[in-house]
């Protein structure tokens, strides 16, 4: 089988690569990515040479080159999107750009094309938040960043090609992943890698908003079983079951590192910061047989290690172009948060 995959070169789109060539090494990836900045080809580093694997630098809104690429594909696995909440909520318009409009192209190229299967990663997120109990697939889209909406705007785009055109579309709504190869703006890489240069770790709010965290080779593995057996014109939840508050995962960071309790710094909160996340995943696990193999205590610590035996990955970004978006978002909010006490 040919597959697409897009976004091959971010945090997940490379782990799964790297997962798929192993679990199904007669299957062949075409992978396409711009390279934008979550983009780095050094994540793929244990692939390049693989003559299953072949890599594209191009954008998900090129008409001409994506009708090229998915020409001939049998499958199109879709992780390219702008994936980070805050810089959306700093300037929305690249992610309705790439998460609508590419997500758009990619589906008129795959129906042109009449590619067998379309998995579309999606995300619990476009649920919004949940004080008591868990979202099932049918629970009513309310997402509440421009992030969030434009997945939402996405996920239901390639829904939409099902009902109207039977392209074989399915749908995954996974919760928040953690792992090797994360970009370090997000929590976990952000305060693993932030701690081990002893520097602040910017807890937002109160830090009692909690995330249900799933080891990503759990999410390749679920992306891979919905790819083999999942149904056209379905959504599928995927879950770690591993619900935990930013403080907990804070707290977990600063012991497996030895560091101190003063690292901790309370910021001003995220606007439109989502409560809680809790997704049901029954459905993946009785009509599929997925289930996640990893418990959140021994990959956490997996990471954590990871991270500390990578520091020339993680040391590079930090020290790129990347910091400037963080240096003004964090002066700010450190400052409005002392002139409230
Ligand atoms: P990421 O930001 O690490 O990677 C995104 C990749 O997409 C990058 O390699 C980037 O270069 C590429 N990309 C961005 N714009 C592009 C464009 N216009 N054309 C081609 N490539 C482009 O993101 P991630 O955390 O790996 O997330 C991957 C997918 O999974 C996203 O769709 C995200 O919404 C979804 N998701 C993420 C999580 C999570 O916890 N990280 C959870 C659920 C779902
Ligand atoms: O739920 C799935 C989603 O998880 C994915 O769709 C997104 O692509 C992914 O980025 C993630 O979104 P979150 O907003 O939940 O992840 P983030 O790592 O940005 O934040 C996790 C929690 O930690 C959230 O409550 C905000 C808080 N936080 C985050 C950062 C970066 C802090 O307190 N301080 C920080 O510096």
């Amino acid at each position: 089988m040919k597959i697409l995959v897009t976004g091959g070169a971010g945090f997940i789109g490379s782990n799964f690569v790297r997962y798929h060539l192993l679990a199904c090494p007669n299957d062949e990836i075409v992978n396409l990515d711009a390279l934008t900045y979550a983009g780095n080809i050094k994540n793929l580093d244990a692939v390049i040479g693989n003559s299953s694997h072949s890599f594209i630098k191009g954008d998900i809104r090129d008409v001409s080159l994506v009708d090229s690429v998915v020409e001939g594909v049998d499958s199109i696995v879709h992780f390219a999107a702008e994936s980070h909440v805050d810089r959306s909520i700093d300037n929305a318009s690249q992610f309705l750009e790439t998460n609508m409009l590419g997500t758009g192209v990619l589906l008129e190229a795959a129906k042109k094309h009449r590619v067998k299967k379309f998995v579309h990663v999606s995300t619990d997120e476009v649920y919004g938040s949940i004080e008591d109990g868990s979202f099932t697939e049918s629970s009513p889209i309310r997402p509440n960043s421009p992030y969030s909406a434009s997945k939402a705007a996405s996920d239901l785009l390639a829904l939409s090609y099902y009902a109207t055109y039977k392209l074989p579309v399915t749908v995954t709504r996974c919760s928040n992943n953690f792992g090797p190869y994360q970009f370090p703006e997000k929590l976990i890489p952000l305060f693993i890698t932030n701690a081990k240069s002893d520097k602040p770790l910017p807890i937002y709010g109160d830090g009692l908003n909690v995330r249900d965290w799933i080891y990503v080779d759990d999410h390749c593995s679920a992306v891979g079983t919905v790819l083999k057996n999942g149904k056209s014109g379905e959504v599928y939840n995927i879950g770690g079951g591993s619900e935990k508050t930013n403080i907990e995962i804070t707290d977990i960071i600063l012991k497996k590192l030895g560091k101190p309790e003063s690292l901790k710094t309370y910021i001003e909160d995220r606007q439109g910061h989502d409560r809680r996340y809790s997704i049901n995943c029954e459905k993946i696990e009785t009509e599929l047989g997925w289930k996640p193999a990893y418990s959140f205590e021994q990959s956490i610590e997996s990471t954590i290690d990871w991270y500390m035996e990578n520091e020339e990955w993680w040391s590079d970004i930090k020290s790129g172009r990347y910091m400037e978006f963080y240096e003004k978002l964090y002066a700010g909010r450190i400052a409005d948060a002392s002139k409230r006490e």
